[in-house]
């Protein structure tokens, strides 16, 4: 029996989502993109909890699953913070700015803080060049960073 069980509410997103797809394998990627808001992890007993859903294999929801950087089978921090450092980035500072945002988190690239406030990994192009250097936060974008701007953004969150 699989450790992971929905929640009442989860189950509902879940109908909901599965019902708008004409085959049920076609809803993997948003549930696992609900798995992932709301545990901050997709663990095994979750890939086979979706499975069960879907009617396949748990194996092939992690096949799905690894091509994918922003499903995590370790648990991330409620803000993941996703660095580009892609060539336009690159160009406009981003190695200095990934060093200070790790630097001011205490932590390196691909770790989590202690209080499992912020994870911090690099990440390839964001598709906002133009705003570069980029980073993303859960799912807000921040563009023409500096060391004021990003501290000034991770000092907001709660
Ligand atoms: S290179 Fe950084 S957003 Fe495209």
């Amino acid at each position: 029996m699989s450790g992971f069980i929905f929640s009442e509410k989860q189950e509902k997103e879940v109908a909901r989502i599965i019902a708008k797809y004409p085959f049920k394998k076609s809803a993997m990627l948003p549930l696992l993109t609900l798995v992932q808001r709301d545990e901050r992890v997709v663990s095994p007993d979750a890939m086979v909890a979706i499975s069960k859903k879907l009617d396949c294999s748990p194996a092939y929801v992690q096949s799905v699953m690894s091509f994918y950087t922003m499903y995590h089978t370790e648990k991330v921090g409620k803000y993941m913070i996703l660095f580009c450092i892609n060539i336009s980035c690159q160009l406009n500072g981003c190695d200095k700015l990934l060093e200070h945002t790790a630097k001011k988190l205490g932590i390196k690239v691909g770790e989590t803080t202690g209080d499992e406030k912020f994870t911090l990994h690099r990440e390839e192009c964001l598709a906002d060049c133009t705003r570069a250097p980029m980073m993303r936060v859960n799912d807000t974008y921040y563009g023409d960073l500096t060391e004021q701007r990003i501290d000034q953004v991770l000092d907001s969150l709660d």
